[in-house]
């Protein structure tokens, strides 16, 4: 029987998924290290919650500041058990004309800091045979992404990445497990400046949802989890559908998010 997650370090937790993440697994008796940038956003979280929480504000994009995470990852005592890479963000619009640096620090977050954590934690959970990654990708992840096309392109990235991960540790009791969330409502939609009524509100789901369709399925040991009938019919049908077809339809969606 795989050992039980005691600990936990989420990355976004000062808001959105990351602070339902934080919530619900506080919920569930488990111990709980913070990081983002607005500290005092888990502070007050941390106050609420009924577990042991450690506060460790980082900007992810700083590579000192991503090292503290690193070392705390990899540390023997008080050990993480559980990752959730979930901090990240977007940005829509036509490559041509937008901001290079926000671009680089979209990929820094969603892929390098990712990428970069998953290395440091993993030694010690196979190791000690426990636990695992939870990495949040996107359904952005599951075809070309015209007008959000580096945020597509980061978190297809965040797919492969994880799924490859999840075979490589088939013969552990440690898991990997892409979440790759369709619209949800958080912050994300303010800070990518999506316009508001770009979304359908029908379409969006909420946060904990999200969050307790991702814990379900890891614990189940599954690769991939795509939470909601629609988002789940949408990520077959663009492994089905021709990327001729699939990168017309995301780009005139996409269109709308960046308010075109
Ligand atoms: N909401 C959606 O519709 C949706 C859909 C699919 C996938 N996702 C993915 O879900 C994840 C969580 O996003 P969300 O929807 O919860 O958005 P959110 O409410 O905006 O939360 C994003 C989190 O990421 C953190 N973050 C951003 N840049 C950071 C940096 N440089 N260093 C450290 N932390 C940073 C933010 O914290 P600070 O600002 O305090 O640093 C915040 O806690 C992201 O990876 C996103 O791509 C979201």
């Amino acid at each position: 029987m795989a050992a039980p997650v005691l600990r936990a370090l989420v990355t976004g937790a000062s808001a959105g998924l990351g602070a339902a993440f934080a919530s619900t697994l506080a919920g569930r008796g488990v111990d709980l290290v913070l990081v983002a940038r607005r500290e005092d956003r888990l502070r007050a979280l941390a106050d609420d919650l009924p577990v042991d929480v450690e506060v460790l504000p980082a900007d992810l994009t700083d590579r000192d500041q991503l090292a503290t995470v690193e070392t705390r990852l990899a540390a023997d005592t008080d050990p993480v058990d559980l990752l959730v890479n979930d901090a990240g963000f977007g940005a829509y619009g036509p490559v041509a004309g937008s901001d290079p640096d926000r671009a680089t620090a979209m990929i820094d977050v969603n892929v390098g800091a990712l990428t970069r954590l998953t290395h440091a934690v993993l030694p010690q959970l196979v190791e000690r045979q426990v636990g695992g990654v939870i990495n949040v990708g996107s359904t952005a992840g599951f075809q070309p992404g015209p007008n959000g096309a580096v945020y597509g392109a980061t978190k297809a990235y965040v797919r492969w990445f994880t799924e490859a991960l999840h075979v490589e540790l088939a013969d552990e009791d440690v898991h990997a497990l892409l979440l790759a969330p369709g619209v949800t409502t958080t912050e994300f939609q303010s800070v990518a400046e999506v316009p508001d009524g770009a979304v359908p509100g029908p379409l969006m789901m909420a946060p904990d949802t999200v969050v307790d369709a991702a814990l379900r399925a890891f614990s189940r040991g599954d690769a991939v989890c795509v939470p909601g009938v629609a988002n789940r019919a949408a990520a077959i049908g663009s492994q089905v559908v021709p990327s001729a077809v699939t990168r017309r339809i995301s780009g005139l969606v996409h269109r709308r998010f960046a308010g075109r």
